[in-house]
C-alpha cells in the first residue's frame, strides 16, 4: 500500500515537472518569426526550430519506443530530428513551428498516457533524465537566438567595438570582487549518486585535495577590461602556445556576449557582472595574466557543495533546499513565481546562494570553465546510450560547472557536468580563478 502511495507520488511530480519544463520552452517559441526558426546562425550550431523537434524525437524514442514499446509515431521525422543524422547544415528544411508543436503535443499526450501505466521503480531515471534533456537543448536555443539577433544588428560573423561602460578607471574595479577563499586540505565527495544524477556524474567517489585557494567570485566585466586594456589580446606571453594558436585563427578582442545590453541603445554598467562567452583559452590566459590558474573541477566542486563542518555534500552551495529567487540567477520556473532575469547579475546579487565556504555566484549566471578534461569518473557506467557522454571522453572537451541565467533548474546542481571543446565561446561561460 505504501509503495502504491509513492509510486503514484513520484508519477505525480514527473508529470509536473514535464509541464512545467515544456511550458518554458514553449515561451521562448512564442511570436518567433519563420526565419529565426529554421536559420541557422552558426555553423556549429543547428537552427533552434531544430531543437524543438529532437526534443520530442528523443522523447517519443526513449518512452513510447523503448521503454513502451510501441512502434515510431512519426517515422518522416526520424532522418530530421535523430542526433547523428544529418549534418547541421542540412537542418535547415524543417516543418513549420505548428507542424513541430503538433509532433509535441501529440508525443506528450501519449507519453503521459503511458505514465500511468509505467513501472515507475524502474524507469524513474529515465523520466529524469528526458526532462534534462530537453532542458539542455533549451538553453541552446537560448544562447543560438542571442547569436542571430547579434547577427540580424551585426551581420554574420562580424564582431563590432563599441565602447562600454566598463572600460572606464579601472583601478577600483580591478580590486573589488578579487578576494580569495583558502580551502583546506582533506577529503570530500565528488559526483552523486542521486536519482536525477546523470552518468557522467556517478558514482560519487571521494576525492583528496591538498589546500587550495579559489575566488570567492567570479571574474567580473571590470576585471577583465583591464586585461583589455592592458592589451591582453595582443600579448602572447599570457597564453598558452593552444591558446595563442587559437587566438590566430579566431582573431578575437572581446567576450563575445561583451556588454551585451548595450546594443538596446541603453548603456547598463557591467562591471560587477561575471564576463560572459569566453571560451576556455581567453580564461587561461586572464588567468595567467593575474598570476593565477584555472581551479579543476574538483577544486570547483568541493569549494561548492562540501560542507565540512557537517562532513557531507550538498546538493546545492546553499544546501539541499530547491533553489528559487533568493539562491541563484537561473531560469525560473512557475512553482517558485521567479520569473526569467534573461541575463547576467552582479556576482554580489546573492548572498543566500553561498557555499559552505562562502563562494557566491556558483551555479546560475554564467557557467565556469575548469582546468579538468571531461572524462568518466572510475566505475563509470553510460546511461542511457554512450552517445550521451562517453563518446565525449577524449581529451577534448573542457568542463564547465555551475549553469547560467538560462539553465533550468532540472539541471543546476553542484555535481553537474557540462562540457565543450575549449574554442567554444557561444555558450553563457565565464569562470573564476583559483591558485595554490
Ligand atoms: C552536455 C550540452 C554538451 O548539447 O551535446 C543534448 C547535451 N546531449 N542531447 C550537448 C546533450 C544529448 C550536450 N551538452
Ligand atoms: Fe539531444
Amino acid at each position: 500500500m505504501r509503495s502504491k502511495l509513492r509510486k503514484s507520488r513520484v508519477k505525480e511530480a514527473i508529470s509536473q515537472a514535464f509541464d512545467e519544463c515544456r511550458s518554458i520552452t514553449f515561451a521562448l517559441f512564442q511570436d518567433m518569426d519563420e526565419a529565426t526558426f529554421s536559420s541557422q546562425f552558426h555553423p556549429d550550431f543547428s537552427p533552434v526550430g531544430w531543437h524543438l523537434g529532437h526534443i520530442a524525437y528523443i522523447e517519443s524514442l526513449w518512452l513510447l519506443e523503448r521503454s513502451g514499446g510501441s512502434s515510431c509515431l512519426f517515422p518522416q521525422y526520424r532522418k530530421l530530428f535523430a542526433a547523428d543524422s544529418l549534418p547541421k547544415s542540412e537542418r535547415v528544411h524543417l516543418p513549420s513551428l505548428e507542424e513541430i508543436r503538433y509532433y509535441l503535443d501529440t508525443v506528450r499526450e501519449k507519453v503521459l498516457e503511458y505514465l500511468e501505466v509505467a513501472d515507475i521503480e524502474q524507469q524513474e531515471r529515465l523520466w529524469r533524465f528526458l526532462i534534462q534533456h530537453e532542458s539542455q537543448h533549451c538553453e541552446i536555443i537560448s544562447f543560438v537566438l542571442e547569436l542571430g539577433e547579434r547577427n540580424g544588428q551585426w551581420g554574420m560573423g562580424r564582431e563590432t567595438s563599441y565602447s562600454c561602460v566598463s572600460l572606464s578607471s579601472q583601478s577600483s574595479k580591478l580590486s573589488t570582487f578579487t578576494e580569495m577563499i583558502p580551502i583546506p586540505s582533506g577529503e570530500f565527495e565528488q559526483g552523486s549518486d542521486s536519482i536525477d544524477a546523470l552518468d557522467n556524474e556517478r558514482p560519487a567517489h571521494p576525492v583528496y585535495l591538498d589546500t587550495y585557494l579559489i575566488d570567492r567570485y567570479p571574474v567580473t566585466c571590470g576585471q577583465y577590461g583591464a586585461f583589455m586594456e592592458a592589451g591582453g589580446y595582443q600579448n602572447s606571453r599570457w597564453w598558452s602556445e593552444a591558446g595563442w594558436q587559437w587566438l590566430q585563427t579566431e582573431p578575437v578582442f572581446q567576450p563575445l556576449y561583451w556588454c551585451s545590453d548595450a546594443y538596446g541603445g541603453k548603456l547598463r554598467s557591467y562591471d560587477h557582472h561575471p564576463v560572459c562567452g569566453v571560451s576556455w583559452y581567453e580564461a587561461e590566459a586572464y588567468s595567467r595574466f593575474v598570476g593565477k590558474r584555472l581551479p579543476t573541477e574538483a577544486e570547483w566542486e568541493k569549494a561548492v557543495s562540501w560542507d565540512a563542518q557537517a562532513n557531507s555534500h550538498r546538493t546545492y552551495p546553499w544546501g539541499d533546499e530547491e533553489p528559487t529567487a533568493q539562491h541563484c540567477n537561473c531560469l525560473g520556473v512557475a512553482r517558485h513565481r521567479h520569473g526569467l532575469i534573461g541575463k547576467t547579475t552582479a556576482v554580489d546579487a546573492y548572498p543566500a546562494g553561498q557555499s559552505a565556504y562562502g563562494l557566491y555566484d556558483t551555479l546560475g549566471n554564467v557557467w565556469e570553465w575548469t582546468a579538468s578534461w571531461f572524462d568518466g569518473y572510475k566505475g563509470f557506467q553510460s546511461y542511457p546510450y554512450i552517445g550521451y557522454s562517453q563518446v565525449y571522453f577524449d581529451h577534448k572537451h573542457r568542463v564547465l560547472k555551475g549553469g547560467s541565467w538560462a539553465t533550468r533548474p532540472w539541471v543546476m546542481r553542484s555535481s553537474f557536468r557540462n562540457w565543450y571543446h575549449p574554442g567554444v565561446r557561444q555558450l553563457f561561460a565565464g569562470f573564476r580563478c583559483a591558485a595554490d
